[in-house]
């Protein structure tokens, strides 16, 4: 039975371009994991979008002088583009100024308030009397109060990740002009944890060995103390309250931001021309809702989020519960060259830059193989450099390209019809057909690194195999045997294609072409939007297909006419002293100002 498999990555601010850390820590992980369940014949619903609100696109637009939406509207396209070119395979892929999310806000937050669940309280807020407005949590810097961090940020500290309340920082300051702020009352909306304190009490000590221990505990620590969270915020940019007297203020972005999961199933549904089809990933209780997301995010995600859907039960469905996620599968950071990423400092590896210089699928190997999954990890431009010229060109790429250029060459251009396959034949087959066991494990069980290493073991003990094989020697005494050993080489390429297909989906199409077959392992499966304005949706591309390959090993057949091949990767560097040179050249880069 095919399953019903969410896949939900982070929304990203639309204040910048994405950078490896955001590709390694989510994007990527979630497209590999949705690329094999679609494979595998699953239902797969992968949906993100840029996330449009909130201070971090205000205090970004501030600085250059334009507005939210011109900021916002920038990189959303930019993130359509980088995300189509390094092959982010979504559903959709949205934003948050949508009609559509907008409205859907508004219906959660008066269902919220029908059940109770909000409540109304004066607080008090830091003030700019200079700027005579309200700043908002980002606007002010201090030092932590959990751990003496000097810059913490008014809602976190990026130090030791504790949530804040901008007025416990000490020494707050405007970070608009400096100057110290003054507190004010004003009134907002609050969120009710505590009233769900039993239900996710039970939500997180369900079995949740699929868990990763960091997500876990760190949910289970913070589900005993929970508290009212104001949920709206004295600011001008975002989704307005849907109640008279309250024009000045929106919903606080991290209130609304976490509902785009739900909201963009809705508009993908819509735009399929099928405006239910999004409750089998919400309603169905057999479907697996997976977020995939950065540590900084994890409360957001496993008590926040999970607070607000059974706030909200029976909106859209009489009575039906709503799926709450089912794995939240976080990532730790990513280091650059074992510094700290920083915006400011440009200590960054932005992926469209690389793009215009690396091929998608070399990326997308050095950083499956660098994912930070239990510890921070780091991006390290020697370590790309010599994965790629010797994972990617000697080992798998030439295996490829021997094979077929030799079966082209002597077996008149298909694929050769074998003999009786002797016992090292049989065994190189077995251990492919039983890769897609292991190796599919471990992606299910979002163990990528893992599961990438697996396949590439297998690589090279495909390498080893022909070593002693050796067709191109058996071929002057033994036709029929170099045959033999010449499609068993190419029957297990076939299956380490798609092995390798989730991690490298740009170059096993065109082994799939080149091994002769018709059509194409993944359809196009971005259908995004872009919205010149809150109605003006235009579908960037949209086919829609479900992807064709098969988790599953394959029966290559022998008489199939092969393809012109050309080689799957390039080396960088033609020499070790250019190979040096490329490292040195990129290193150079780090720190210096970014150009678009
Ligand atoms: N925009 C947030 C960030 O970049 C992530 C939001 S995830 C969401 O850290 F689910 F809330 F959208
Ligand atoms: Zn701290």
């Amino acid at each position: 039975m095919p399953e019903y498999i969410h896949v939900s990555v982070a929304w990203p601010y639309a204040n910048g371009d994405l950078h490896v850390g955001h590709l390694a820590g989510a994007y990527l992980p979630a497209d590999i994991f949705a690329r094999y369940h679609r494979l595998k014949g699953n239902h797969v619903l992968m949906v993100s979008g840029s996330d449009s609100h909130g201070t971090p696109i205000m205090v970004e637009a501030d600085k250059r002088g334009i507005s939210p939406r011109e900021l916002f509207m920038h990189y959303h396209r930019r993130f359509l583009e980088t995300q189509r070119d390094i092959g982010i395979s979504y559903d959709l892929f949205t934003h948050t100024d949508t009609e559509n999310h907008h409205r859907i806000a508004q219906d959660i937050f008066m269902k919220l308030l029908a059940e109770e669940y909000l409540y109304r309280e004066t607080q008090k807020q830091l003030y700019s009397e200079a700027a005579g407005r309200f700043l908002p949590d980002r606007f002010v810097e201090g030092e932590c109060p959990v751990c003496h961090f000097p810059n913490a940020r008014g809602d976190q500290c990026d130090h030791c990740g504790s949530l804040l309340d901008a007025l416990d920082l000490i020494n707050p300051r405007s970070k608009v002009d400096g100057s110290v702020p003054t507190v004010r009352e004003t009134e907002h909306y609050f969120l009710d944890l505590s009233a769900f304190i039993p239900a996710l009490q039970q939500y997180l000590g369900q079995e949740k060995d699929h868990w990763r221990t960091n997500v876990l505990s760190l949910s289970r620590n913070r589900v005993g103390d929970l508290h009212g969270r104001p949920i709206t915020r004295d600011i001008d940019w975002g989704i307005d309250i849907p109640l008279e007297g309250w024009d000045n203020k929106k919903m606080y972005v991290w209130f609304e931001a976490v509902m785009g999961y739900l909201t963009a199933s809705v508009e993908w549904a819509h735009n399929m021309g099928q405006p239910d089809a999004w409750k089998q990933w919400w309603y169905n209780p057999d479907a697996k809702i997976y977020n995939f997301i950065g540590k900084d995010n994890i409360e957001f995600h496993t008590i926040i989020w999970p607070a607000e859907l059974l706030g909200i039960s029976g909106l859209y469905a009489d009575g039906q519960k709503i799926n709450l996620p089912y794995d939240v599968p976080a990532n730790e950071f990513m280091n650059i060259e074992g510094q700290k990423f920083s915006k400011s400092r440009n200590w960054a590896v932005w992926v469209p830059d690389i793009l215009k210089r690396y091929d998608p699928d070399a990326i997308r190997y050095a950083a499956t193989m660098a994912m930070p999954e239990s510890k921070d990890s780091d991006w390290s431009w020697a370590d790309f450099v010599n994965r790629n010229n010797n994972e990617l060109v000697a080992a798998w790429g030439n295996l490829v390209n021997r094979v077929l250029a030799f079966a082209r060459k002597n077996f008149e251009g298909v694929i050769p019809t074998p003999d009786a396959l002797n016992d090292d034949d049989k065994a190189i087959v077995a251990q492919s057909e039983a890769a897609f066991e292991t190796v599919g494990n471990l992606i299910a069980a979002v163990k990528l690194r893992a599961a990438l290493s697996e396949a590439m073991t297998l690589v090279r003990e495909v390498n080893a195999y022909l070593d002693r094989r050796a067709p191109w020697k058996r071929i002057k005494e033994d036709r029929a045997d170099a045959a033999t050993g010449v499609y068993v080489a190419l029957r297990v390429i076939d299956n380490l294609k798609v092995l390798l297909s989730p991690f490298l989906p740009f170059t096993a199409e065109k082994l799939h072409q080149y091994l002769g077959y018709e059509g194409q392992l993944f359809g196009d499966q971005i259908i995004s939007t872009y919205a010149e304005s809150q109605s003006d949706h235009e579908a960037l591309t949209y086919e829609g297909s479900k992807g064709r390959g098969k988790w599953e090993p394959g029966n290559l057949p022998p008489g199939q006419v092969l393809r012109e091949p050309a080689p799957l990767f390039k080396k960088l560097g033609a020499t070790d002293a250019e190979a040096a040179a490329v490292i040195e050249s990129e290193r150079a880069r780090l720190g210096q100002p970014y150009q678009e």
